[in-house]
C-alpha cells in the first residue's frame, strides 16, 4: 500500500502557482485577484475560506473577503456578485456554501458571471464539462484528478465507482472519470442512498472515490485487493483530546481498508489540501483568460 500525499502535491503545484504569478509580475502583468462572498459564521466554511486567503498570499495572488451576516437577503448577495462581476480587478470569486437556509443557493450561483466562476458551479460551466470544453472544473474533482495525474495512477479501462451524488463532488467526479483522457477513460459507477448491494459494487472497483459524508462507511469487506481508495469525506467528530474539540474523519475506515489497496489518500493530508490548491489554479487560468478567450 503507498499514500497519495495530498499536501506533497498541493505544495508542488502551489510553488508552479508562484512562480507562474512571479514571472508575471516581472513582466508587468496583473497580479490575480480572488474574491471570495461568505455568509454567516459557520465554524467550518470560516476555515475553509481562511485556507483560501491563505492559500492566495502563499502563491502571491490578491484576496478579497466580502463578509455578510448570516440574515442577509437575497437582493443584498445577488447586488453584491454583480458588483463582483463588474470589477475589472477581480479574475474570480467564489460564494462559499452551504448558505443560510432563506437563500437560495442555485438562484446566486447563476447570478455568477460564468468567466469568473473559478468554483465551476454555474450550469454553464457544468454543462461544458459533461461536454469535454475547457471549463472550470470544480475545486475537489479537480483536485483528485491532478493527484491521479501526478502519481501516474492508471485510469483508462478501469473500473470507478463513486460513492454519493453531490453536485459539488460525486457526480462531476463520475462525469471526468468516464470522460476520455488521462486521468479518465473509466467505466463508472456512482452509487448514491438508493443503490442496492453497494458493497458488491464496491467490490467489483479497481478505484473507489468515496465522498458521501459518513465517516468510516467504506470498510475493508468492501475493498478489492489492490484498489486504489480516494477519500473525500472530512466530516468534523467530536474529540475531547484535540483542542479544537473535533477530529476530521474520512468516509473511509483507513486503518482496516488500507492494507487491502494499491493506493490510497488519508484525511487529513489526502484530497483536502488539493482542494484549495485547485481553486488557485483556476483563478490562475481565469487571470489570464484561458477558458473563456
Ligand atoms: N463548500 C464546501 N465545498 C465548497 C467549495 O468547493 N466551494 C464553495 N464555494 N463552497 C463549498
Amino acid at each position: 500500500m503507498e499514500l497519495i500525499d495530498g499536501n506533497l502535491i498541493s505544495n508542488l503545484v502551489k510553488e508552479e502557482i508562484k512562480k507562474e504569478v512571479e514571472l508575471t509580475m516581472s513582466q508587468g502583468g496583473k497580479r490575480p485577484h480572488l474574491a471570495a462572498i461568505l455568509v454567516g459564521n459557520d465554524g467550518a466554511s470560516e476555515a475553509y475560506v481562511g485556507h483560501k486567503v491563505k492559500s492566495c498570499e502563499q502563491v502571491g495572488f490578491s484576496s478579497t473577503l466580502k463578509r455578510f451576516e448570516a440574515t442577509t437577503t437575497e437582493a443584498e448577495l445577488i447586488e453584491a456578485i454583480h458588483a463582483l462581476n463588474n470589477d475589472n480587478d477581480i479574475d474570480g470569486f467564489i460564494v462559499q456554501l452551504p448558505l443560510p437556509k432563506h437563500i437560495d443557493s442555485e438562484k446566486i450561483l447563476l447570478e455568477i458571471k460564468p468567466e469568473k466562476d473559478v468554483d465551476g458551479f454555474h450550469p454553464i460551466n457544468f454543462g461544458r464539462m459533461c461536454l469535454n470544453l475547457p471549463s472550470y472544473i470544480s475545486a475537489t474533482p479537480l483536485g483528485i484528478m491532478t493527484m491521479l495525474e501526478k502519481y501516474k495512477i492508471e485510469t483508462s479501462g478501469k473500473h470507478c465507482v463513486v460513492i454519493g451524488r453531490s453536485n459539488i463532488v460525486g457526480r462531476p467526479m463520475s462525469i471526468l472519470m468516464s470522460r476520455g483522457g488521462t486521468p479518465g477513460d473509466c467505466t463508472v459507477t456512482l452509487c448514491h442512498s438508493k443503490t442496492k448491494n453497494i458493497k458488491e459494487e464496491c467490490l467489483r472497483a479497481d478505484i473507489i472515490i468515496a465522498a458521501l459524508g459518513k465517516p468510516g462507511f467504506l470498510t475493508a469487506d468492501m475493498v478489492k485487493p489492490g484498489a486504489v481508495v480516494i477519500d473525500v469525506g472530512i466530516t468534523r467528530v467530536p474529540d475531547s483530546s484535540k483542542k479544537s474539540g473535533y477530529r476530521l474523519a474520512g468516509d473511509v475506515d483507513f486503518e482496516n481498508v488500507a492494507p487491502h489497496c494499491s493506493w490510497i489518500t488519508p484525511v487529513p493530508g489526502g484530497v483536502g489540501p488539493m482542494t484549495v490548491t485547485s481553486l488557485m489554479q483556476n483563478t490562475l487560468k481565469a487571470s489570464r483568460k484561458e477558458i473563456y478567450k
